[in-house]
């Protein structure tokens, strides 16, 4: 279990355990692999981050995490799976987000990103990504750091 503050200093609590602090979160996040490289979404306000959001009603938190990866960046997910789950106890309320790592088996272009510009394909995340003005604020705290070192080389490994 981790816990630090986030861009806006806000408390987050992060674990790698099952669902530790809710069976039904309302949000999610997805680290995409597609062909050796990370796929994020450039959001039009925040700018760039893994794409994510809201669990709707009818859906699973998964089936959410399939839905935002195609609706922000247009690939189709080939593999997925539940790394962690973290809370963020803010200002103007709590949430629960489950993060996920796709693997992605192709880009397909959509006619509407949503709130977002798309996809975008990286070799690898900036090390300056929390000083880099680029960058959405859900990409500027420990989550990020924790998950990827989870998660390892995954992506760039054995393709
Ligand atoms: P809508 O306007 O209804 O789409 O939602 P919102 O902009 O109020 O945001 P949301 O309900 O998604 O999240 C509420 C607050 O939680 C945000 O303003 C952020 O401060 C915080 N938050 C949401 N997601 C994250 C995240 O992944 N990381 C961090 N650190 N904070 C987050």
């Amino acid at each position: 279990m981790y816990r630090f503050t986030d861009y806006y200093q806000n408390e987050v609590t992060l674990s790698f355990d099952d669902h530790p602090f809710s069976r039904s979160p309302k949000h999610v996040w997805v680290i995409c692999c597609y062909n050796n490289k990370w796929l994020l979404t450039k959001h039009k306000e925040r700018g760039l981050e893994f794409p994510g959001g809201k669990v709707e009603e009818n859906e699973t938190a998964k089936e959410a995490a399939v839905r935002e990866v195609k609706e922000e960046t247009g690939g189709t997910v080939e593999s997925i799976r539940y790394v962690a789950q973290y809370v963020v106890d803010g200002k103007g309320g709590t949430i629960i987000k489950n993060v996920y790592f796709a693997e992605i088996g192709e880009l397909v272009k959509q006619e509407t990103f949503y709130e977002t510009e798309g996809p975008v394909q990286l070799a690898r995340i900036p090390v300056n990504v929390r000083q880099n003005m680029q960058y959405s604020f859900i990409m500027k705290d420990d989550v990020l750091n924790h998950c990827m070192a989870f998660i390892g080389k995954e992506c760039q490994e054995d393709k």
